[in-house]
């Protein structure tokens, strides 16, 4: 099945999920060529759903021993300071597997991280067998929507053409949006979450933004690396949430002027960073057709959103 897309002229079914043709060649190439270890990271989210900062909270606190976190001016050479996350977290499809690459991946720092936006279902197979650890961010589908729409708004102006919002919102309520339909996208991080808890930790933007240091607390205990009381006592988690939050990264020199994903300005990575900004770009109506899709589609799952 083919589609004419909104962020992208068209979008095709592959492996019963809708992506780009690009990115369909890319997917290949990542499902044949690259060899998960026992100690990697994979980070998953549906795109707009908050993998910047998933991927910055995630680099910050693996790597906390190397780079000094505590206030006093240590920040200053945290390279989170200096580099976009999706620089220091590459994306396996996006950048590594990217334009018929073979990757060295031995270059890498132990343990690596890697990202994708790939359903769980079309993961390669050594990512599901090696014990390597899988990492999902969830997103309200009303609020990852806005921010996709205005993502695009932003960097495609020229190329949406005649699209309307109206036409895309109904797009993306049918499940025909990248990587879609975003149900079966979460669902099937969803189920291994429960099957396998020590193997696939299931995160939610909401609760990131209610209160980020205890998902930070939840993350390093996931990774195997629980805060120590010296590092609760020095209050470590809550330095890793200041130097990661959208605040921070709005405002450094290289979200303002650098580039770190082709085609994308950083900036355009950070827009707003709230919950429910929905309500100020779609209608009562539109929040309850969501709603009925949502409640629809997860029905079962014990799955559910707030800020919806
Ligand atoms: P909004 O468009 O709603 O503001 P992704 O990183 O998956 O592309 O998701 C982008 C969304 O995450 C954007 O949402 C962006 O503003 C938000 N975001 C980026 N960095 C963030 C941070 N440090 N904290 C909270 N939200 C962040």
């Amino acid at each position: 099945p083919k589609e004419r897309g909104w962020r992208t002229p068209f979008l095709y079914k592959y492996q019963n999920f809708w992506c780009q043709p690009r990115e369909i060649q890319a997917i290949i190439n990542l499902q044949t060529h690259f060899k998960a270890h026992r100690s990697d990271i994979i980070i998953a989210t549906i795109p707009k759903s908050g993998t910047t900062w998933l991927k910055a909270l995630l680099y910050a606190t693996l790597n906390r021993g190397r780079y000094e976190i505590r206030g006093g001016g240590g920040f200053q050479s945290h390279p989170l300071l200096f580099s976009n996350s999706h620089d220091l977290v590459p994306f396996l499809e996006y950048k590594l597997y990217a334009n018929g690459q073979i990757p060295d991946l031995g270059v890498f720092d132990s343990p690596r991280i890697f990202a994708t936006h790939v359903p769980y279902p079309a993961l390669p197979g050594s990512v599901k067998t090696s014990g390597a650890k899988v990492v999902y961010l969830c997103r309200n589908p009303l609020d990852t929507f806005i921010s996709s729409w205005h993502f695009i708004k932003n960097v495609r102006h020229d190329s949406l053409g005649d699209f309307t919002m109206d036409r895309a919102f109904d797009m993306f309520c049918r499940g025909v949006v990248g990587f879609g339909p975003f149900w079966e996208h979460m669902l099937g991080y969803w189920k291994q979450s429960i099957a396998n808890p020590n193997r696939v930790l299931f995160l939610k933007y909401e609760d990131m933004k209610d209160d980020v240091v205890p998902v930070i607390e939840k993350l390093a205990e996931f990774l195997g690396m629980g805060f120590s009381p010296e590092e609760e006592a020095a209050g470590v988690a809550a330095e890793i949430a200041n130097l990661c939050s959208f605040e921070t990264q709005k405002e450094l020199e290289v979200n303002k002027t650098g580039k770190s994903i082709s085609g994308f300005e950083n900036w355009s990575l950070f827009r707003k960073g709230e919950v429910g900004d929905w309500v100020n770009h779609l209608s009562p109506e539109m929040g309850d057709k969501m709603r009925q899709v949502v409640v629809e589609k997860l029905a079962g799952s014990g799955l559910t959103f707030s800020g919806f």
